[in-house]
């Protein structure tokens, strides 16, 4: 069904996405790029600023040429959406599959982008021999530190020097107020809290170059309280005290136009985690809202067609207002692809291109953003009464 609907693209998204330039976009030093890419694409118009626009990827979806398009066309930075998850990556014990992410890797080195590896240490996607053996007793707490350590050696050195950033550890903090370290999470109620930062140390190890983050949803300010803000942050001043290899900070930015959301605090909790010292990133942003149906996802109501693009501009504006933040990262550059009407029922059109990859008004909404950030707005000429 979703390859049918890639299929039927319209030339729109596709001629935005393929209009050739002479502009190349600065390539990060060990990838090399031949294509050239629009001067209006979202990747384009943010390296004037140093910044990295990025999308989550389905490496298999790259089999389709308008997929691909966008894909290298708009972006200077992709994160695998699950290949490089430990489910993906290792289904049985010692027998690895890393077809998906090195197709992506090479995809991402033959496009001049940037890749965002995704993510080492969390509860979810785990293969079923290790949480089996976890729960049958047949794999010890000292097994499975073991293991891990195991896990992230191995798969940090396969894409040593490949892998700009890491999202080292994903997800450990309590929706709550106040919030804090999950002690029901499936790794810190086997090992304890401090596999965390062990965690940050192995991956240091194994590539002493990547950027290492830690990653999590609402952590600025999208909770309304800032509660996890606040035990995020807290919790990174603690490990950088302790000298833990912490590079950066990854805010998720999964929003919903039913709840509110503060861009201003967006911004000043970015700034927060900055002031420690940290990059900062918006790392799976999408914006979702309430639709017809799963395959054609056109809002239900008419003012979140506004919302909609609205917070995403929010979310771009807040990154842009932090010089620390490096990169802006969607979720998925198409509401076919979007993980989102699989999760939440009767939501979707969270992403930027609607369901037939043609370029929605949120695909806009960052391309104006980054134009102004790029360039500014045109100098006002002639203003007096006698020009
Ligand atoms: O690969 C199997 C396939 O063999 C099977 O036929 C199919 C049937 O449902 O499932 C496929 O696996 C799915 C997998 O995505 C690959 O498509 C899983 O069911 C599905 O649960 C899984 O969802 C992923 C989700 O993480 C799991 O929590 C989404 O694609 C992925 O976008 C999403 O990403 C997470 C980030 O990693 C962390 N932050 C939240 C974000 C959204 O949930």
């Amino acid at each position: 069904m979703r390859l049918r609907r890639l299929l039927a693209v319209s030339t729109a998204g596709v001629a935005a996405a393929l209009a050739i330039s002479t502009a190349a976009v600065a390539v990060p030093s060990g990838t090399t790029t031949s294509s050239a890419v629009a001067p209006d694409s979202l990747r384009a118009l943010a390296a004037k600023i140093g910044l990295r626009i990025g999308t989550a990827v389905i490496p298999f979806d790259l089999n389709t040429a308008n997929y691909a398009a966008v894909a290298a066309g708009q972006f200077s930075v992709v994160t695998p959406g699950n290949e490089m998850k430990w489910q993906v990556v290792e289904p049985t014990q010692g027998t690895f599959d890393w077809s998906g992410a090195d197709r992506l890797v090479a995809f991402a080195q033959a496009h001049g982008q940037l890749v965002r590896g995704h993510t080492l240490l969390w509860h979810n996607q785990l293969p079923t021999w290790l949480t089996t053996g976890v729960a049958n007793g047949t794999i010890s707490d000292a097994q499975l530190t073991d293991l891990l350590h195991q896990h992230i050696t191995t798969e940090v050195t396969r894409y040593k020097g490949k892998i700009w950033q890491w999202d080292v550890a994903n997800e450990f903090f309590t929706d709550s107020n106040p919030s804090g370290i999950n002690p029901n999470d499936f790794w810190v109620s086997h090992l304890g809290a401090g596999i965390i930062p062990q965690a940050f140390r192995w991956a240091h190890e194994a590539d002493p170059h990547a950027l290492l983050c830690y990653n999590d949803y609402n952590i600025a300010g999208e909770d309304g309280s800032n509660a996890k803000s606040d035990a995020v942050f807290a919790w990174l001043q603690q490990m950088l005290a302790q000298g833990v290899p912490i590079n950066c900070v990854g805010d998720q930015g999964h929003l919903d136009t039913q709840f509110g959301f503060s861009g201003t605090r967006m911004t000043q909790d970015l700034q927060r985690y900055a002031s420690l010292g940290l990059k900062v990133a918006i790392t799976e942003a999408d914006v979702r809202t309430f639709v017809n149906n799963a395959t054609d996802q056109v809002p239900t109501d008419n003012l979140s067609q506004f919302a909609q693009p609205f917070e995403f501009g929010q979310m771009l504006k807040a990154c842009l207002a932090v010089r620390q933040c490096i990169s802006f990262t969607v979720w998925g550059f198409g509401d076919a692809d979007s993980w989102v009407p699989g999760f939440f029922k009767g939501e979707g059109y969270a992403t930027i291109y609607d369901v037939n990859l043609n370029p929605k008004t949120a695909y806009t909404e960052l391309q104006q953003d980054l134009q102004l950030a790029a360039h500014g707005a045109p100098h006002r000429t002639g203003i007096g009464a006698d020009s």
